[in-house]
């Protein structure tokens, strides 16, 4: 018998497949939707203290290989989150995951606080929404991070958090962050968030797909799988003595993915763009055919082979 269950913190999960941020999750038939599906838990779409609608359309565009977004965080604001979180959980009893993002230092803190006395079982800050124009990424900004994170952390003391975080490119990055993970005291992070300020042209038509920020918006999808391994096998390796825990994300198409980043150290795992293209039924099709790879391998467990990847020639 395969046991697909993980704790994430504290919190247990049946098997280690959560939709991603940013596409459901947004009010309480959505919610249902996904936990009903054969996912691990819930997690919402990201959350800004106001309500927003989102940028201007087209805003998300998407072939076989890629999918670009620029959807400008439209969400109905923290409050409502909150406020509906104990009806969700009368529902259903997957664990649900928040995700918030802060225009300033003050409305993370404002967020973190809110959430932390919620119903809500884990919170992902997200340091890396690359898609509000005039709003850099908190992630990218090296002096402002330490500092943002170590408050959200005082502001949120009982719940779990995680950091969302964008790929970052070079070794050095990833030390100086992993650090601020360990010395903030995050329980996990969440890796990787779209790739920023990516492009893709319409040769036809000589035009953008998409209207937002002069046509630049995040990447994911099946191309963005190599930078996402990547990221978690390499934070892997700098977080595995602490405890801090990693949810893998980005271009997780099959179990086969799913095997992959739980052998690069994932946790669980995130799935988005397949989500959309496959709908809810992708979570128990990824979920039969990561167990049938288990037992062709005789892994009765995640940890059999978390973080296990061996090296060529070693
Ligand atoms: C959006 C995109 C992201 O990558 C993210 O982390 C949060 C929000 C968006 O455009 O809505």
């Amino acid at each position: 018998m395969v046991d697909l269950s993980v704790k994430l913190a504290k919190v247990h999960l049946p098997n280690p497949l959560i939709n991603a941020s940013g596409i459901y999750g947004s009010d309480i038939p959505d919610i249902i939707k996904t936990a009903e599906a054969k996912t691990g838990a819930v997690l919402y779409k990201t959350t800004t203290i106001e309500e927003r609608n989102g940028n201007k359309v087209p805003r998300y565009w998407q072939d076989e290989l890629f999918a670009l977004n620029s959807i400008g965080l439209p969400n109905k604001g923290y409050k409502y989150l909150i406020q509906i979180t104990p009806e969700v959980k009368q529902k259903t009893t997957k664990p649900m995951i928040t995700s918030l993002l802060g225009f300033s230092f003050e409305e993370y803190i404002t967020l973190c606080k809110a959430y932390n006395d919620s119903a809500v079982d884990i919170i992902e800050v997200n340091f890396s929404c690359p898609n509000i124009e005039g709003k850099p990424q908190a992630a990218y900004n090296f002096e402002y991070l330490p500092k943002l994170m170590k408050a959200c952390r005082e502001a949120a003391p009982d719940k779990p958090l995680f950091a969302k975080l964008p790929a970052y490119l070079d070794p050095s990055q990833r030390k100086m962050v992993a650090k601020m993970l360990i010395d903030s005291k995050f329980q996990g992070v969440t890796l990787i968030n779209s790739l920023g300020e990516s492009l893709l042209v319409n040769a036809k038509t000589e035009k953008t797909y998409i209207r937002p920020n002069n046509g630049l918006a995040g990447l994911t999808g099946k191309a963005i799988k190599p930078v996402a391994l990547g990221n978690v096998w390499g934070f892997y390796n700098l977080l595995k003595d602490s405890g801090i825990q990693i949810m893998g994300v980005g271009g997780i198409e099959c179990g086969l993915d799913v095997f992959e980043f739980i052998l690069c150290g994932a946790d669980a795992v995130q799935i988005g763009t397949a989500y959309i293209r496959q709908g809810t039924a992708v979570f128990e099709k990824m979920e039969n055919e990561l167990i049938q790879i288990m037992n062709e391998k005789g892994y009765t467990s995640l940890n059999d082979f978390r973080g296990k990847l061996k090296i060529w020639g070693d």
